[in-house]
């Protein structure tokens, strides 16, 4: 099968599958980290075809939703690809990069490395900042019933992990724990330079925010 075909294929097998997907990782989001991936690709040397099959098929079964089954993903993915007749070589690639990806797995010391990886997980890192990411992380915190904002959480920022963890953190924290810290670990100078408009946009952002809630803007 023509590489065209098969990412034609995909796209429309994982936008069905995620219909019912939430919010955050619903189909726009893959669109957009699909679209992202390309972008970067432009001009980081990656293989395209393997960016292109991660990238959309990076959140097909997040294990968050499947009793933290980690190999859900990988292994819905494999079937998939298995269905389209993809060289075996090929499919274990994209499986590595679709295990590697998360946040999580960054912080774990990484087992798999591959520029093909950098690039779309890079890619998936940019839907988390900037305005998308301001919507996206407002989006989560209401999904969970949380606070946008508590002054006296915030002001506590420094308690230990156990402390944090057994209050619901609002949502203004996960700027703090996460979304600023993404600028500076991209792995592409491409997405670095995406990353820096970004971050500055919620930086603005995160200021008004402030002005409005004390009543000086
Ligand atoms: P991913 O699967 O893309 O690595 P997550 O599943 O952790 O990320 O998060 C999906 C989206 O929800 C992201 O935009 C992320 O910033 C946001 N999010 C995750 N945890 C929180 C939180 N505690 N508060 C607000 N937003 C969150
Ligand atoms: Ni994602």
């Amino acid at each position: 099968m023509n590489s065209q075909l098969l990412i034609e294929n995909t796209a429309a097998y994982v936008r069905q599958t995620l219909q019912n997907a939430e919010g955050g990782h619903d189909w726009w989001h893959i669109l957009r980290v699909w679209n992202n991936a390309k972008l970067i690709a432009q001009t980081e040397p990656a293989n395209m075809l393997i960016v292109e099959l991660a990238a959309l098929l990076h959140d097909i079964a997040d294990a968050k939703f499947h009793g933290g089954d980690e190999e859900i993903g990988p292994r819905t993915a494999i079937s998939f690809l298995q269905s389209q007749s993809v060289d075996a070589d090929v499919i274990e690639h994209v499986t590595q990069i679709i295990r590697h990806m998360s946040f999580k797995a960054s912080f774990e010391g990484k087992k798999f490395s591959s520029p093909e990886l950098d690039v779309v997980q890079d890619a998936d890192r940019l839907d988390a900042i900037g305005a998308i990411g301001v919507a996206r992380a407002f989006n989560y915190g209401g999904f969970k019933g949380r606070e946008m904002h508590n002054p006296e959480v915030s002001a506590n920022l420094n308690m230990t992990k156990e402390e944090y963890k057994s209050t619901t953190a609002p949502t203004i924290n996960h700027f703090y724990e996460k979304l600023l810290l993404l600028k500076d670990k991209m792995n592409t100078a491409t997405a670095q330079k995406l990353a820096e408009q970004r971050h500055a946009f919620m930086e603005t952002f995160l200021d008004q925010f402030y002005a409005e809630w004390e009543g000086r803007a």
